[in-house]
């Protein structure tokens, strides 16, 4: 699947690269020889790169009540 249309750069590959040790989504397109160019892959990239990695952060938060 494509996951940045810009540089036609797949999931896979992203996950390939952060195997390799790229944490970030520059040093990953670094690898891939290519930059972010609109910036719409970047969070998803991110995503993917944290996960491999092992360092993906929960988007759920605690939400405090006000009904005391
Ligand atoms: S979709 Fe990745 S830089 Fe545009």
């Amino acid at each position: 699947m494509i996951l940045c249309s810009c540089n036609r750069i797949t999931e896979d590959e992203v996950r390939k690269v952060a195997r390799s040790g790229a944490a970030t989504v520059d040093a990953a397109y670094a690898c891939l020889g290519c930059e972010a160019q609109c910036g719409c892959c970047l969070d998803y990239a991110q995503e993917i790169i944290d996960e491999v990695r092992g360092t993906r952060r929960s988007h759920l938060r605690l939400v405090k009540s006000r009904a005391a």
